[in-house]
């Protein structure tokens, strides 16, 4: 399978506790994985580990089949974008906060401003390109803030429960756009959610992750059954839950 992400026995100490460890991890070439998983179940330590952000105690990392080395830390880390569940924006206009990293990158004004103005048309925010941030609704801030990331043109797009904040109709909008974004642009992309409903709009793949662990991995369909369909407050970790305790 060729690869965008590799990891091989990675593992994260925090304060002597093992926070995740991951024998075996692979981000597709141009696929859409989600990692789902309960509250503290180490989704974020990982994903900020496999942005680079996060340093591992342990394992190792491949870009594009070679090897993560510190020397190859920073240009790594401008081929990726993270999106949080906090849009963490800039207290200036939208334009402006989508066009940020394309400043840092050094890339040409006119260049900028197409780019700019080609993800906010993209992300239906056009018109509040002069918007002041503060002054932006839950979803109108995670499209900038999508925005923000995809203007960057990543190999590797990580979202960390950018949704989770959001009412429901505004959700299933966004998801939808994403969804056909995704599917266009073909950006690797790691997407870590606790709610499994979010999950098809975007990847029919997923891997679950419980107490610092991918405990299962594969299809939507293999490895939640039929019960995606039947229940829909599904807890899907209950059963793994239940087979570790045993
Ligand atoms: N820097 C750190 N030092 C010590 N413990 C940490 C650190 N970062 C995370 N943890 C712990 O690691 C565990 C996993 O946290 P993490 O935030 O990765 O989980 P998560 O799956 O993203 O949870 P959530 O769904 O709540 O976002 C938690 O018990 C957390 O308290
Ligand atoms: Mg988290």
């Amino acid at each position: 399978m060729n690869c965008v992400l590799e990891a091989r026995n990675l593992h994260l100490l925090r304060g002597g506790r093992e926070i995740f460890a991951v024998e075996n991890f692979g981000l597709v070439k141009g696929g859409v994985l989600a990692l789902i998983g309960p509250n503290g179940a180490g989704k974020t330590s990982l994903l900020l580990t496999l942005a680079l952000l996060e340093r591992p105690s342990g394992g190792t990392l491949l870009f594009s089949g070679e090897k993560v080395t510190p020397g190859r830390l920073i240009s790594l880390r401008r081929r990726m974008a993270v999106v949080f569940q906090e849009p963490l924006l800039l207290d200036t206009t939208v334009e402006k906060n989508i066009a940020v990293g394309l400043k840092i990158r050094k890339v040409p004004d006119k260049e900028a401003r197409q780019r700019t103005a080609l993800w906010m048309e993209r992300l239906d925010i056009g018109h509040l390109a002069l918007r002041r941030a503060r002054h932006l609704s839950g979803g109108e801030a995670q499209r900038t803030s999508l925005a923000r990331a995809l203007v960057l043109e990543p190999e590797v797009l990580f979202l960390d429960e950018p949704f989770a904040a959001l009412d429901f109709p505004t959700r299933n909008a966004l998801l939808n756009d994403l969804g056909a974004i995704l599917r266009d642009t073909e950006v690797s992309t790691l997407f870590v959610t606790h709610d499994y409903t979010e999950i098809p709009f975007l990847t029919a793949n997923v891997a679950v992750m419980f107490k610092g662990r991918i405990i299962k991995s594969g299809l939507l369909r293999e490895v939640f059954g039929a019960e995606i369909q039947r229940r829909e407050n599904l807890v899907p970790w209950g059963a793994e839950q239940a087979e570790l305790n045993a």
